[in-house]
């Protein structure tokens, strides 16, 4: 149902697992010893942390941020707002947030900053997706699924008004979607 408004596939189901199988084992080693705090910034994180978590083999703790960003204003404002704080301290933690896409890199940035200034003793970014080419401030994920271009995507995680979170895979919806 959902697949008749999707103009093409850009990350698989398939990808999508051997990205978190490769990133899985690279953040295995990083924080083997370090019982990380694994952050998510609630809604877009969820699939994309089901599967990572799931590669990761070490203690670590789970919580979640949900943060709004404000998207399409005329400037670029930089407003971060925390609509659902952290429960647990980050003094002294290792935190590695985990999101599905860095496009302008404001939410992220703002929020690793945030978490560094509470007294985290490190504060790393993994992404599913970057699109590098979307960036209105400087900010390069420390691990990344996949670069992709500049193009509006929905899937796994990513949204188009709250819709097409639950496709398995990541796509461009066709433009007709937009102009219903
Ligand atoms: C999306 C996405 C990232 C952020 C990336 O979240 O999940 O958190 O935007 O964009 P940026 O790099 O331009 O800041 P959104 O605020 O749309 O909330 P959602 O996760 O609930 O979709």
């Amino acid at each position: 149902m959902l697949e008749k408004d999707i103009e093409k596939v850009l990350v698989t189901q398939e990808e999508i697992r051997e990205i978190a199988s490769k990133l899985g084992k690279e953040l295995t080693q990083e924080y083997q010893d370090k019982f990380p705090l694994v952050v998510g910034l609630l809604n877009g994180c969820v699939p994309f942390m089901g599967v990572l978590l799931g590669e990761m083999d070490m203690h670590l703790e789970v919580g979640f941020m949900d943060v709004s960003s404000y998207h399409g204003g005329i400037e670029s404002s930089g407003d971060v707002k925390i609509l659902k704080d952290l429960e647990i301290s980050v003094h002294n933690r290792h935190i590695l947030l985990a999101e599905d896409i860095v496009d302008t890199g404001r939410t992220i940035k703002v929020i690793r900053e945030l978490l560094l200034y509470r007294g985290a003793a490190s504060v790393k970014v993994v992404t599913l997706l970057d699109k590098p080419t979307g960036r209105v401030v400087e900010f390069v994920p420390d691990y990344i699924g996949k670069t992709i271009p500049k193009e509006f995507v929905v899937g796994f995680g990513l949204d188009y008004e709250e819709k097409y979170r639950n496709l398995p895979y990541v796509g461009v919806l066709k433009p007709e979607v937009y102009n219903k």
